[in-house]
């Protein structure tokens, strides 16, 4: 991990709070993908929902990575900072005709998420080559809100569909040359993205004119620091020999593909933030209130995440329990609760870890607050501003 000293001169130069990305980590993370799954040929997506700056695509697309879009705006970010249509996959969720339009005028392929798009798809553009979603009855994830297969998932196209997928397929020659699932989000157990592995696999064989599977994201970090890190080597062999052999059973050597988001950035990044309040109730119970909220990570609030926190100001101190709030106008305003952290004074630096993912990206102006700038520690240790921190002006103009 970076140094404390680094965040200090990051918090005087551009001041708090700040988003600070570790350029060196984001391509250790994509290096340990590439290499922990030695399987060829691979395509790796980045999940371009977890961080959309401009600058962490770039050292992606560097990296030899694609994009999974799941908006037109992603499609067209990604283009924008060089990739081509060839490396993105768009896997909208209930689009309308004028995404649909989109996605084809810029050559993106599709990944077809319910039947009657699919009818839509065929009628507009028969004969043409499409990757269909489906859903393998088989979720998992750190949160219901993050599971997205199984019943209760409005994802994909149930598993025992085929025939129809077929049929549609037929009717309008379209040719379907991927099939795709993501069964959920922050999975740290190997064994479970391997059963889900084998649910696809066995849809796979109704498909004659696959060149890729695409196994989805959903590759758990540790947030916790007691939390056993996902085994990439383990996995990523585990998955290669099953794709292996996989393929050998249907004599065509197919293209792998995942699309993790969360892997790639979330612990490359840190919210930088300031104690500005210490204050304590009847009972004795202590807030420590920073200059952020969930207007910028809104992962505690919203799914009870953890988030690891550190008083970097005073890393010494004695411990104490503590409930870390922001500075939001919500009692859910909270970063953690009855947590032990040392000593934290008013002015102290607090820095959240993991906060590369979902992070800015679900951030808001919600109060009426400005989103914080984005800070890059380039590999050689020189500070970028990646994207400026909003000014109020803006917010409040008509
Ligand atoms: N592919 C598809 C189709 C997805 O829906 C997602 C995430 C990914 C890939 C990437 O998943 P990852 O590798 O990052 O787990 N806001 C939540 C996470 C929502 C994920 C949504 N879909 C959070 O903060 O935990």
């Amino acid at each position: 991990m970076i140094g404390f000293e680094v965040f200090g001169r990051i918090a005087i130069k551009f001041g708090t709070p700040a988003f600070v990305y570790e350029e060196e980590k984001i391509r250790h993370q994509a290096r340990s993908l590439k290499q922990g799954i030695d399987y060829e040929p691979k395509k790796i997506l980045y999940a371009v929902k977890a961080n959309f700056n401009p600058s962490i695509l770039k050292i992606l697309k560097e990296e030899g990575l694609g994009i999974d879009a799941v908006s037109p705006g992603e499609i067209a970010l990604a283009l924008k900072v060089g990739l081509t249509s060839e490396d993105i996959l768009f896997t909208g969720n209930n689009i309308t005709d004028e995404e649909m339009d989109f996605a084809v005028e810029k050559g993106v392929l599709l990944n077809i998420d319910s039947l009657s798009r699919l009818e839509k798809f065929g009628k507009n553009y028969p004969r043409q080559q499409i990757c269909v979603r489906i859903n393998p009855d088989i979720g998992a994830g750190h949160h219901n809100h993050c599971i997205t297969g199984g019943p209760i998932s409005k994802f994909g196209i149930w598993y025992s569909e085929v025939e129809k997928i077929k049929s549609i397929a037929k009717s309008y020659q379209l040719e379907i040359i991927g099939i795709h699932q993501h069964i959920g989000s922050q999975i740290l157990e190997a064994d479970t993205f391997l059963l889900a592995m084998e649910a696809i696999l066995k849809v796979a064989p109704n498909f004659p004119d696959l060149k890729f599977i695409d196994f989805g994201g959903g590759f758990g970090v540790s947030y916790k620091p007691e939390e056993k890190p996902l085994n990439i080597e383990e996995l990523g062999g585990k998955i290669s020999k099953r794709f292996i052999n996989f393929c050998s059973e249907c004599g065509k050597k197919l293209t792998l593909v995942i699309e993790p988001g969360r892997y790639l950035v979330a612990e490359a990044g840190y919210l930088l933030t300031r104690v500005n309040t210490v204050k304590k109730n009847s009972d004795g119970r202590v807030f420590v209130g920073i200059d952020s909220g969930f207007n910028h990570l809104i992962r505690p609030a919203m799914y009870g995440s953890y988030h690891e926190i550190i008083n970097i100001s005073h890393p010494t101190g004695g411990k104490e329990s503590v409930d870390i709030v922001g500075n939001l106008c919500e009692s859910g305003d909270r970063f953690a609760e009855q947590r032990e952290i040392n000593e934290p004074r008013e002015g102290d630096l607090v820095l959240i870890k993991n906060a590369g993912a979902y992070g800015y990206a679900m951030s808001s102006n919600y109060n009426l607050r400005p989103r914080p700038p984005e800070i890059l520690i380039k590999t050689g240790g020189e500070l970028q501003i990646i994207r400026k921190k909003e000014a109020l002006e803006d917010l409040i103009s008509d």
